[in-house]
């Protein structure tokens, strides 16, 4: 049986290429540009691109521009800028992965976009009407900019469907939810999202003795019912089994396309397998952008790694 990967010492080993880390290191992946999955046989890879080539083609054509644009975003926090005059963008459908270094400025980032933190400079537009900057955070969340944290938030004591269909109610309160009759259409939805997220046959189980992926499926399941169009991810992979993170990478890379996906995450084989574009942050800026190639082959990112 396999552990689970520790989330901290084990992304730090990475991230510091340190020799005796299982997998090969980040540093030697991304020195040597070819990265390599050692955890992929050969074929699986293909597979993975076949997959994200999928998303790819997923892509709405109806929209145009930018889902998200942060341009010149600052953030400091008592002097110190935690975000550097950052510009970054998510096109529709896309699913952006984004990197870097422990403190790069990541989860600042989101942040921004979901109103928790006011930058001091810069704009964050949401298409090309709607300024986030002038709105608060449930008006944000309206706007279908949904969230996932890493500690889930199902409740333990509901089962999963009692959970999605909880998340169907969202803002309202919870009792009035739990009793009303749902209709054919939020059933369908909550079928449907029991099929996205792979737990139809845990449909009933009480969300407390689920095991640590299918808690965050379930999470991130919650966040569909609301039918987002922007979608958080920080760290979905951490503390999962090698088949945990599979699945949750095949479950996000099948969100693509229907919605636009942002995720943050240490774990290069992970980022590797689901990537079409990868931005990479350094303190606070967007260091390189590009494909996870062109990336891991960037002498910038291999000195940020190298020097972590
Ligand atoms: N509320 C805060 N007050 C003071 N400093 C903060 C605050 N939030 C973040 N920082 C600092 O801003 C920098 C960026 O933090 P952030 O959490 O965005 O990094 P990250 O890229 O998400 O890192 P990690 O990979 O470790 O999650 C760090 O130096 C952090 O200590
Ligand atoms: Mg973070």
């Amino acid at each position: 049986m396999t552990e689970p990967r520790a989330a901290g010492p084990a992304d730090a080993a990475e991230i510091r290429g340190d020799p005796s880390s299982a997998e090969g290191s980040v540093t030697d992946r991304v020195r040597t540009g070819k990265a390599p999955s050692r955890r992929d046989s050969p074929s699986k890879r293909d597979a993975w691109r076949e997959k994200r080539e999928a998303a790819l083609r997923r892509k709405p054509s109806v929209l145009s521009g930018n889902v998200l644009y942060l341009r010149n975003v600052t953030v400091s926090f008592d002097g110190f800028k935690a975000l550097d005059d950052l510009t970054l963008h998510v096109d529709p459908g896309e699913l952006l992965c984004v990197i870097g270094p422990n403190g790069a400025g990541k989860t600042t980032m989101m942040d921004v976009v979901t109103g928790k933190t006011r930058p001091e400079h810069g704009s964050v537009w949401y298409g090309t009407e709607t300024n986030l900057l002038t709105l608060g955070e449930p008006e944000i969340a309206q706007f279908g900019i949904c969230r996932k944290f890493q500690k889930p938030t199902v409740f333990d004591f509901l089962s999963v469907y009692e959970n999605l269909e909880l998340a169907l109610a969202g803002e309202k309160s919870f009792w009035p939810t739990v009793f009303a009759r749902l209709s054919g259409r939020d059933r369908a939805r909550i079928d449907h999202v029991l099929e996205t997220t792979g737990l139809e046959a845990k449909r009933r189980a009480r969300a407390g003795t689920l095991a640590h992926g299918q808690k965050q499926w379930l999470e991130i399941g919650m966040l569909l019912m609301q039918e987002p169009k922007l979608l958080l991810v920080d760290e979905p992979v951490a503390g999962m089994t090698p088949q945990e993170t599979e699945r949750t990478a095949e479950l996000l890379l099948s969100l693509a396309g229907r919605h636009s996906v942002v995720v943050v995450e240490h774990d290069m084989e992970f980022v590797r397998s689901i990537a079409n574009r990868v931005a990479v942050l350094h303190e606070g800026r967007v260091l390189a952008e590009g494909s996870m190639d062109d990336v891991q082959a960037d002498p910038r990112v291999i000195e940020v790694y190298l020097g972590a």
